[in-house]
C-alpha cells in the first residue's frame, strides 16, 4: 500500500500516538455508525472506549445523535472472539467544519491502526417510492453533486485517480444481501446522493434528484467512502431511510424525526449488523 501524506500526517501520526497508548487492542473490522445508530455500541463488550474529543485533532461532531466515542471490543454474541471490533459512535459531516480532511480523519485513523474492513452506516431520506421510513438500503452506487473529491493538497496527492467501480467490495455486499435475506429483512439496494447540507431539500430538489436516479439522499459517507477505497479497505455502506425525503413525506423534515425512526428500527439493525460481522470474518 501507498504511504502517503495524508497518512504519514502529523495529526495522524499524534493521534494515533494517543490511542496506542490507551489501547494496543487491533481491530480488524470498523463500523462507523451513523445518525440515531449509536446505541449498537451496546452490542459490544468493550474492551476500551476513547472519547474523540480526547484524541489530539479528531473532529467532534456537534450533531445530537453522534455520541463521538471510539468503543474497541468484541460482539456480545462472539464468544470465541473472533472479530476485534472500532466502532465509530458517531461521525463529523462536511457542513460542520467545511474540510474533507477533517471528514475522513476516522477513516485513516482506522486504516493506520491496520483495519481492513469497514462498514459505513447513515440516515437518508428515500425518494423511491417502493421504500418507507424505517427500510434499510444497501448503497449500491453514489452520485455526488457536491463534487467535492480531493480538496486538501494531502488528499489531492493521495487520490489522483480512485476508480469508481471499485468503491464497494462485492463479497461482503453479498454476505450482507444474505445475511438479510436469513433474517427475513427486506433490505432495499440502491444509489445514494450526496448533498453538502445542512439543510435538507427542498419538494422540486427532490423531485429534480428522482428524475437522476437518486433513491436516498443525505449528507455523509461519500467522502469517506473515496478514502477507504483509496487506501485499499473492503468497504460496504448501508443507508437507514430514517424519512421519506420532501415533498414525498406529509411531514415536515427534522433531525428529531431522523433519530426516532432510527429508535424504531434499531433492533433489526443490529441483528444485521451482528450476522454480517461474524459472516465476513
Ligand atoms: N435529506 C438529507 N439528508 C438526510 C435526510 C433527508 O431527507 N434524512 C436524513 N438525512
Amino acid at each position: 500500500m501507498i504511504e502517503t501524506n495524508l497518512i504519514k500526517n502529523k495529526k495522524i501520526y499524534d493521534a494515533i500516538h494517543y490511542i496506542r497508548r490507551k489501547t494496543d487492542f487491533k481491530p480488524r473490522l470498523a463500523l462507523v455508525l451513523g445518525s440515531g445508530l449509536g446505541e449498537f455500541s451496546e452490542n459490544i463488550n468493550v474492551v476500551s472506549s476513547i472519547l474523540a474529543s480526547e484524541i489530539p485533532h479528531y473532529p467532534v461532531s456537534s450533531v445530537q445523535g453522534h455520541a463521538g466515542r471510539l468503543v474497541f471490543g468484541y460482539l456480545k454474541k462472539d464468544a470465541a472472539r473472533s472479530m476485534p471490533l472500532l466502532i465509530f459512535q458517531g461521525r463529523i459531516h462536511f457542513y460542520e467544519s467545511g474540510k474533507l480532511d477533517q471528514v475522513v480523519f476516522p477513516i485513516v485513523i482506522a486504516y493506520r491502526l491496520g483495519i481492513k474492513k469497514l462498514i459505513i452506516t447513515n440516515a437518508a431520506g428515500g425518494l423511491n417510492s417502493s421504500f418507507s421510513a424505517g427500510d434499510l438500503m444497501l448503497i449500491k452506487d453514489i452520485i455526488n453533486l457536491t463534487f467535492l473529491q480531493g480538496q486538501s493538497k494531502d488528499m489531492q496527492q493521495d487520490f489522483p485517480h480512485s476508480h469508481p467501480l471499485e468503491y464497494f467490495d462485492s463479497t461482503m455486499q453479498q454476505k450482507l444481501l444474505q445475511c438479510a435475506s436469513q433474517l427475513k429483512i427486506a433490505l432495499k439496494e440502491g444509489t445514494y446522493c450526496w448533498l453538502k447540507g445542512p439543510a435538507y431539500e427542498t419538494p422540486a430538489e427532490i423531485q429534480m434528484l428522482k428524475r437522476l436516479g437518486v433513491d436516498a439522499v443525505g449528507m455523509s459517507t461519500v467522502p469517506e467512502i473515496y478514502t477507504a477505497s483509496a487506501l485499499g479497505m473492503k468497504t460496504i455502506a448501508i443507508s437507514l431511510i430514517s424519512n421519506l425525503a420532501a415533498g414525498i413525506s406529509q411531514n415536515k423534515l427534522s433531525h428529531a424525526e431522523v433519530t426516532a425512526t432510527a429508535d424504531t428500527v434499531k433492533e433489526q439493525f443490529s441483528e444485521l449488523m451482528k450476522k454480517l460481522i461474524l459472516s465476513v470474518k
